[in-house]
C-alpha cells in the first residue's frame, strides 16, 4: 500500500470531463482496455514523446531515429521467441466465465464475491493454466489461411534489430551507437485495467544501444542513470521513483540482466514499472542471423575484428509515463479564504497541453479585444486558450484543472499602460509585465522549466 492516496477514480473522470482520454468507442459500449486521446490529451502525450525524442535522439551524436512498420515478416517473431514463448498462463472460470493471469491470481478477485479471491468462492470452478500467445494476429492479402498469418507487434524493437545493419551502413555510425523509435505496439493482455495502464494497444519508446560485448555492463549502468535523470526532469518526484531489479526467475526470455523503474501510482496499486532497462545480450541479433541466413556482424575496421554486438535496451511506454505525469500532477487543494477548494494538474511546464490562458477581466473597455490580438500573437509560439466567460476565478479553476501553467490577464490598467497580470498556476502568485514582454516572459520560464511566482522573484 503506497503513501500516496489512490487518485485514479478522480483522475479518469477529471480526464474525460476536460478531454484528456476518452474509452475507446464509448457510444457502443467502449473497447476493452482501449482508449482515445482527446484535444489535452493528445498534447500531453506529443509533449512527452517530444521530450523523450530530443533527449535520445537529436540531443546525442551516437543514436540515430527509425520509424519501423507495425506490420512485420511473421519470421521476425519465431526468431524473436514471441511465437513459441510470448504467453501467460491463463486461468478461465467456467461458473462466472472471468479469465485470470494464473501467476498474478493472488491479486485478482472474485467477480462473484470481490472479498475473495478466485477460486474462493463456492461456485468458482478454476480450470488448469494454459499457456495464451499475447500477439495478435490477422492476415495480410484477401486469403485467411495460415500462410498469410502476420502478427501485430508487441514491441517495437524487433524493427530497430531487423535494420541494425540498414541504420549502421547508411549512417556510418561505429560501435557503440543507438538507434531509437516511437511506435505503437499491441497485446493481448489478459488482465489489462488501471485505465491507460495495462492496455491492449499502445505506444513504445524504444532504444537499442548496440555495444560491444564485455562493455555491456558498463553501458548498462550508464543508461540506467541516464532514464532515471530523464523521468525526473519530466517533473516526477524522486521519492515516487524507484529501480527494481529482475531476480533470474523474472527476467524476459532475451534478458541477461534487466531494472525496471518504477513509478508509486498511489493507493493499493503503488509501485509499478513504467520502463524496462535490459542487457539482451546478442540474443536478438544471433537469432535473427540464424533465422534469415543473413549475417549481422558489425565490422570493426580499424580493429580488424567483427563480432555480434550486445544490446542495451531502454524500453518506456508513452500511455503509461503519460499517466505517471497524470498521477504525479493531480493535487486536490483547500484556497485560504475560499469555500470551494481547486483542483489543479502540477505538470511540468514543458509538457502542459496548454502554456497559457488569456482573460480578458471584463468583456468592456477594449479589454476582450486587447486580450484577443494577445491571444493570436502568442499563438504563434506555444498552445493557448483565450477565455471570456464566467468569473476569473473560475476561468483561472478551469485551466488549473487542465495543467495550464500561466494564466495572463487583461484589466482596465492593461489597456491604459499596455501591461498584463501573469498569474502562475502553482502557488497562484503574480507578477505585472508588459505587453510586448510576455511571449519573451512565458518562454523564458518554460526554457528554465519554472512556473511559480517564487521562482521569478529569484530571477528565472
Ligand atoms: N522491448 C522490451 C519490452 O517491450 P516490456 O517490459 O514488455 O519490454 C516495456 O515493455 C514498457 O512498455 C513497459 O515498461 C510499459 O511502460 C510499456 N508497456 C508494456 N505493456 C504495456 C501495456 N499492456 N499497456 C501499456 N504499456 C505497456
Amino acid at each position: 500500500m503506497s503513501a500516496y492516496p489512490d487518485v485514479m477514480d478522480t483522475l479518469v473522470s477529471l480526464a474525460k470531463r476536460r478531454g484528456f482520454i476518452f474509452q475507446s468507442s464509448e457510444i457502443y459500449g467502449g473497447t476493452g482496455s482501449v482508449w482515445d486521446y482527446g484535444p489535452l490529451g493528445v498534447e500531453l502525450k506529443n509533449n512527452v514523446k517530444a521530450r523523450w525524442w530530443q533527449a535520445m535522439v537529436r540531443e546525442r551524436d551516437d543514436v540515430e531515429g527509425l520509424d519501423a512498420a507495425i506490420l512485420m515478416h511473421p519470421k521476425v517473431w519465431e526468431a524473436s521467441g514471441h511465437v513459441s514463448g510470448f504467453s501467460d498462463p491463463l486461468v478461465d472460470c467456467k461458473a462466472c466465465k472471468a479469465r485470470f493471469r494464473a501467476d498474478k491470481i493472488g491479486e485478482a478477485v472474485c467477480p462473484r464475491k470481490p472479498s475473495k479471491k478466485p477460486g474462493e468462492h463456492g461456485d468458482c470452478q478454476l480450470t488448469e493454466p494454459r499457456m495464451f500467445n499475447l500477439m495478435f494476429k490477422t492476415f495480410m492479402g484477401p486469403v485467411e489461411e495460415s500462410a498469410s498469418v502476420v502478427y501485430l507487434r508487441p514491441e517495437t524493437a524487433q524493427g530497430i534489430f531487423v535494420n541494425f545493419l540498414n541504420v549502421q551502413q547508411a549512417t556510418r555510425q561505429k560501435v557503440p551507437f543507438g538507434i531509437a523509435q516511437i511506435g505503437k505496439a499491441f497485446r493481448n493482455e489478459i488482465t489489462p485495467g488501471n485505465f491507460t495502464f495495462r492496455t491492449r494497444e499502445f505506444e513504445q519508446m524504444e532504444m537499442q544501444f548496440f555495444v560491444e560485448p564485455g562493455t555491456d555492463m558498463e553501458w548498462f549502468e550508464r543508461w540506467k542513470a541516464a532514464r532515471l535523470e530523464w523521468h525526473l526532469g519530466l517533473g516526477l518526484s524522486r521519492d515516487r521513483l524507484e529501480f527494481h531489479q529482475h531476480e533470474p526467475n523474472e527476467l524476459a526470455h532475451y534478458a541477461r540482466a534487466a531494472f525496471d523503474i518504477n513509478f508509486d501510482f498511489g493507493g493499493t496499486l503503488g509501485f509499478q514499472e513504467i520502463e524496462g532497462v535490459h542487457n539482451r545480450s546478442d540474443f536478438d541479433l544471433k537469432q535473427h542471423q540464424e533465422h534469415s541466413g543473413k549475417r549481422l556482424e558489425y565490422v570493426d575496421q580499424a580493429a580488424n575484428k567483427r563480432y555480434l554486438p550486445y544490446v542495451i535496451e531502454t524500453s518506456v511506454g508513452a500511455d503509461r509515463v503519460t499517466l505517471a505525469t497524470l498521477v504525479n500532477a493531480l493535487r486536490e487543494e483547500v484556497v485560504p479564504g475560499e469555500t470551494e477548494g481547486r483542483t489543479l494538474l502540477a505538470l511540468h511546464p514543458a509538457i502542459a497541453p496548454i502554456k497559457a490562458g488569456v482573460f480578458p477581466l471584463t468583456k468592456k473597455d477594449g479589454q476582450p479585444e486587447m486580450a484577443e490580438k494577445l491571444a493570436a500573437a502568442l499563438r504563434k509560439k506555444f498552445p493557448v486558450f483565450y477565455d471570456e466567460a464566467g468569473a476569473i476565478g473560475r476561468r483561472y479553476r478551469r485551466q488549473d484543472e487542465a495543467g495550464t501553467p500561466f494564466g495572463i490577464t487583461i484589466d482596465p490598467s492593461s489597456t491604459a499602460n499596455d501591461d498584463v497580470t501573469i498569474r502562475f498556476r502553482d502557488d497562484m502568485g503574480q507578477i505585472r509585465v508588459s505587453t510586448s514582454k510576455v511571449a519573451q516572459v512565458i518562454g523564458d520560464y518554460l526554457a528554465a522549466d519554472h512556473a511559480t511566482a517564487e521562482a521569478s522573484k529569484a530571477g528565472v
